[in-house]
């Protein structure tokens, strides 16, 4: 009975899409020219909702239904993999040079599952890039992709021409050399990924991104031992290939059935001692609200770094798609605990199964003595009073003559185009823009070239201030929530600013800033 029903919700929302739970939602945006069919034979196979969700919902009508293959077909429990260093084929101090080699790659997961990736290096997630504050970064890319492609070092303070712009294009078959200095005031905890016109979404869930780490000689964390942990999340088909974006997809960000850290499937992590844990959430479209039983924990840095001090954590760590985070986790006591991500309901349009707790990995904890982490961890820099002010707004707009759904997620009412300026900011000066989150959904904001401080969240009249004081690069918008951040651009040329669920970026939400 209960499956009928969905069917027969589900029906009506083929006719006109937003006929279910999202026409609710979406009062407020526009919609034009709404005309897909489904062939409705299609709507009765298939075993779970889930998948009824996935085939319903994808409005390339040649395409099969979606089915996925269990999550029980990948083994669990690994020890976590150490992420594998790209190595420095300098031998002068402070300069880092290096060749990341893009090409499709396959990886047998299980005996029986091979599945063919798009790769750096051949790796899952790509090699892990570690300098110093001041180095001399010299890397060649070659792109053995079927399409272009760029590199972008998100987070990184450096030249736009080097960052990995959509117009920077490196054509299939060709390479490019990407050279630039990691400034001083720099170190913390970043991460590259592809960065072409269209491209990113399907690049990005086909495999490719890794971690970018710069340290500090006088971070006064350097004594802990330390454990990354890189969220990816893989979506596989019955057959164990990466599955196509579905419209649920492109709508809501994709969401796979595994999440891997480090590329491992639920793996067991060992902590035995106060340890510092670099978190990256490179997944395309999930959010994780991160969980750890019986440790005491201590938020220290974000995406551009350290905090000032650290921040003893009471609730889950919620890190939208792109943030970082750094962490000193305390096990309280011996034993084995789970690391979950905690239902978050970010506001997902269409038929979707409510948000449910997700375990993520074993956490094998070893009783450890209290340690005293140091008061003060750095002296952030001060940003003076703002001069200058942008304003920022965030809709949703249906159009059903679009392809994939038939969703555009919009800032100011515009799509990204590549050959447009949006808006333009005066080398160094201080800004205060304000982003408004005008939907029904959570949206992040990112922008390239600075790292910013949240000034206050407003939300239904009432204006809060941060909960600390932090270097941010993405930062997330509840729907109808307003954000003051304040800004410096410290470099001339073209930066890019848009939401980081990587299907909604695709699909256009990006603008174009102009330092000048
Ligand atoms: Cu992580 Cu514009 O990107
Ligand atoms: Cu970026
Ligand atoms: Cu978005």
């Amino acid at each position: 009975m209960k499956r009928r029903h969905f069917l027969m919700n589900f029906t009506a929302a083929v006719g006109g899409l937003v006929a279910t739970k999202a026409i609710a939602k979406m009062e407020h945006t526009k919609m034009t020219g709404m005309t897909c069919e489904l062939n409705s034979d299609d709507c009765n196979k298939g075993d779970n909702m889930h998948e009824h969700m996935n085939m319903n919902m994808n409005m390339n009508h040649d395409q099969k239904p979606q089915k996925l293959l269990p999550t029980s077909s990948l083994k669990q429990n690994d020890n976590l993999p150490s992420l594998i260093n790209l190595k420095n084929e300098s031998n002068q101090p402070g300069v880092f040079e290096a060749t990341l080699h893009l090409k499709p790659v396959k990886i047998a997961l299980t005996p029986e599952i091979t599945t063919e990736f798009w790769a750096y290096n051949g790796m899952i997630p790509g090699p892990k890039i570690e300098v110093n504050e001041g180095d001399h970064v010299k890397i060649t890319v070659k792109n053995d992709l079927p399409q272009a492609t760029t590199v972008h070092w998100h987070g990184l303070l450096i030249p736009s021409n080097q960052d990995g712009n959509p117009q920077d294009a490196i054509p299939a078959g060709k390479s490019r050399v990407y050279e630039f200095d990691v400034p001083k005031g720099n170190a913390g905890t970043f991460w590259y990924h592809p960065h072409g016109h269209e491209t990113v979404a399907e690049q990005v869930y086909r495999g490719l991104a890794g971690t970018f780490i710069v340290r500090s000689k006088d971070d006064p964390l350097n004594s802990l031992p330390e454990q990354h942990w890189f969220f990816s999340d893989l979506k596989l088909t019955d057959k164990g290939e990466i599955a196509d974006n579905t419209m649920v997809d492109w709508m809501n960000g994709r969401e796979g059935q595994f999440v891997l850290i480090n590329g491992s499937y639920r793996p067991k992590i060992k902590v035995d001692s106060a340890t510092r844990v670099r978190i990256w959430n490179a997944c395309s479209g999930r959010y994780l609200n991160l969980s750890i039983p019986d440790c005491d924990v201590f938020l220290v840095g974000t995406d551009g770094g350290l905090l000032s001090e650290p921040v003893s954590l009471n609730k889950p760590l919620l890190l939208s798609p792109a943030e970082r985070a750094e962490i000193v986790i305390l096990p309280k006591k011996t034993g084995t605990v789970y690391l979950q991500s905690i239902g978050y309901d970010r506001g997902k349009m269409g038929n979707v199964p409510p948000e449910q707790d997700m375990l993520l990995a074993e956490l094998d904890l070893t009783q450890s003595n209290s340690i005293t982490l140091p008061s003060t961890l750095r002296t952030l820099p001060k940003l003076g009073q703002a001069t200058a002010h942008k304003k920022l707004e965030y809709t949703e707009v249906m159009d059903m003559k679009e392809p994939r759904g038939g969703m555009l997620f919009l800032i100011n009412g515009k799509r990204h185009d590549m050959n447009r300026i949006d808006l333009e900011s005066k080398i160094h000066e201080v800004e205060e823009w304000t982003i408004h989150n005008n939907s029904h959904m959570d949206h992040n904001f990112h922008i390239h070239g600075a790292q910013f401080m949240v000034v206050s969240h407003e939300f239904n009249g009432t204006k809060t201030l941060p909960q600390y004081v932090a270097l941010k690069d993405t930062v997330n918008l509840r729907p109808h929530e307003t954000i003051t951040i304040k800004i410096q651009q410290n470099m001339p040329g073209l930066r890019m600013y848009h939401c980081h669920i990587i299907e909604h970026e695709t699909l256009g939400m990006m603008g174009q800033l102009m330092v000048k």
